[in-house]
């Protein structure tokens, strides 16, 4: 579904990127992981189209999408909720939500449905509509960072840093928003720091570092990976989460049937 091919791209000149190579087929969850300025921001940056890639390409079913408008990339269903905290705290959840459909504004009645479908898929959503986004704890917002971005039905949604900051309820509620997505035939690719958490959940992995991928392959394999292995459970180390996994329900380690 989505295919990144040598990119190179950076900020004002410099390349932070130099040479991703990275796919993501329908239907799975892939988690990048690696250490603090390794270029995972970036690669969502430039698949959502905030950053141009300079060379390499970017293609989303076999069609070139790189360079392209933001708006252009939402609209061909890809969607970003990104690392830092979005949602405008004085503003309702359901107002915030809403903001989420601003491409689909003038169709009264699809932002009416999609309203719907939202409310159904995140009962944070209708719970909590008319309370101020700010009042909420950090794992609702999250949901509804997510909510907002479900607005425009996406076919690939990018998550960055999911679980940043949250405690270990707001971790597994995130986790099971992501699952469910992915059982209702959303793909997901994901940047965690938590990397058990985030691999725990994922199908397939990405080992990031210095601007390039490391190496890739099934989630499973990435974790079991001795050098990754070392460098994440082992301890004392620089870039993971010392948070245990959150208590989930059934099994996520293994992949959804395709
Ligand atoms: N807006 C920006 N302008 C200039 N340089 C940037 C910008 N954003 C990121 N960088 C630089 O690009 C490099 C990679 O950053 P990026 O945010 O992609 O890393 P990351 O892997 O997501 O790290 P983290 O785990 O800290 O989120 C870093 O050296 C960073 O300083
Ligand atoms: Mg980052």
């Amino acid at each position: 579904m989505l295919q990144l091919k040598a990119v190179v791209a950076g900020y004002g000149g410099g390349s932070v990127l130099r040479g991703v190579d990275l796919e993501c087929a329908e239907r799975t969850i892939t988690c990048v992981v690696g250490p603090n300025g390794a270029g995972k921001s970036t690669v969502l940056r430039a698949i959502s189209g905030l950053i141009a890639p300079t060379e390499g390409e970017i293609r989303l079913d076999g069609e070139p999408i790189g360079g392209r408008a933001p708006a252009e990339i939402l609209r061909r269903g890809v969607a970003q909720v990104p690392q830092s905290h979005a949602l405008f705290p004085a503003m309702s959840v359901q107002e915030n939500v809403l903001m989420g459909g601003y491409l689909i504004r003038k169709d009264r009645k699809l932002l009416r449905e999609r309203l719907d479908q939202v409310r159904e898929r995140m009962p944070v959503v209708a719970q909590r509509a008319r309370e101020h986004a700010g009042n909420l704890s950090g794992g609702q917002r999250r949901m509804v960072e997510i909510a907002r971005c479900l607005m425009l039905d996406p076919r690939l949604i990018l998550l960055d840093e999911p679980s940043l900051g949250l405690d270990p309820r707001g971790l597994a509620g995130v986790a099971e928003v992501i699952q469910r997505l992915s059982q209702a035939g959303t793909t997901v690719l994901l940047v965690e720091q938590n990397v058990r958490l985030g691999l725990g959940l994922a199908t397939h992995g990405v080992v990031m570092e210095g601007g390039r991928v490391r190496l890739t392959g099934t989630a499973a394999a990435v974790r079991d990976n001795p050098e990754i292995a070392s460098l994440y459970l082992g301890g004392g180390t620089r870039w993971t989460s010392e948070s245990p996994p959150p208590s989930r329900t059934g099994d996520p380690g293994s992949p959804p049937t395709a």
